[in-house]
């Protein structure tokens, strides 16, 4: 598909105005940054959102195992990226995203306590590929733009596709933001589409010079990549037969 979602893609498109907004392919150089990352990364974003378990998830077809198990390896990555966020908090480039409004871990912590119980600490362990994704994740410390991209994968994505997830976890499984769904929960940052607005304006004013923005890029890549790797795991124990 072209970059940027089609208009009659999904339903709630609607929810996102500015989901249909793509650079035109050859994008010139006066072209903002978050088009460029957008542009240069959506067939990525197309691996990670037709994954056999995303759909899978979208369908209502997925164990309530399955979805726990996803919340879980969320935890070990999420911890990752908001403890070397906070480590970034002060650096001219990563520290312009890292916005504690968006730290998740409070809220993964209070779905895991639902969907595992409260022994859930000693229930739940990273899988293979999320250790190698957390890892990756703990590396860009050294490297800031990298952390940009990281960040933007995963939190520009809970704020898009990951509202469907909400919905459909809350039809499928019976979960709510007071615990199951608190991770998809961004009620405190008003209107998500004027906040995603918002964190496009940061990424185009990131001080990156060519090479920086084609690192940033690259390592969009990489994070996509590996979400896809922590999703065909899940998938194999979890959405057998859907995997994509
Ligand atoms: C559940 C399946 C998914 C659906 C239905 C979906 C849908 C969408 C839509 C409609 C947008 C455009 C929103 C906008 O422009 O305002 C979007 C953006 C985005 N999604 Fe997804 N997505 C899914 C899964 C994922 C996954 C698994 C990831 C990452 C691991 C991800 C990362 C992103 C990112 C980073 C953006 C922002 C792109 C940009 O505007 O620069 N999405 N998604």
């Amino acid at each position: 598909m072209s970059p940027g979602p089609a208009a009659d893609r999904h339903p709630a498109e609607s929810l996102y105005p500015s989901g249909g907004r793509a650079a035109p392919s050859g994008a010139p150089q006066h072209t903002p940054f978050s088009e460029q990352l957008k542009q240069a990364t959506w067939s990525a974003h197309e691996d990670a959102e037709g994954h056999g378990f995303t759909r899978a998830l979208l369908d209502g077809s997925l164990p309530r195992e399955g979805y726990a198990a996803m919340v879980a390896q969320h935890y070990f990555a999420y911890a990752a990226l908001e403890e070397v966020g906070r480590a970034l908090a002060d650096d001219p480039v990563a520290g312009r995203v890292v916005l504690p409004g968006l730290f998740r871990v409070p809220a993964l912590e209070r779905d895991l306590a639902v969907l595992y119980g409260a022994d859930w600490r000693g229930r739940i362990a990273p899988s293979p590929p999320t250790r190698t994704y957390a890892a990756r994740i703990e590396q860009m410390a050294g490297d800031p733009a990298g952390y940009v991209a990281h960040h933007y994968t995963r939190y520009l994505g809970d704020l898009s596709g990951g509202q469907f997830i909400r919905t459909a976890a809350g039809r499928a499984y019976g979960l709510d933001e007071q615990g199951g769904t608190a991770f998809y929960d961004f009620a405190h940052l008003g209107s998500l589409p004027r906040f995603k607005a918002g964190y496009r304006a940061r990424l185009d004013a990131l001080e990156l010079d060519a090479a920086e923005r084609e690192r940033v890029v690259r390592e969009t890549r990489l994070a996509y990549q590996l979400n896809v790797e922590v999703l065909a795991d899940l998938g194999h124990t979890y959405a057998r037969g859907t995997a994509a």
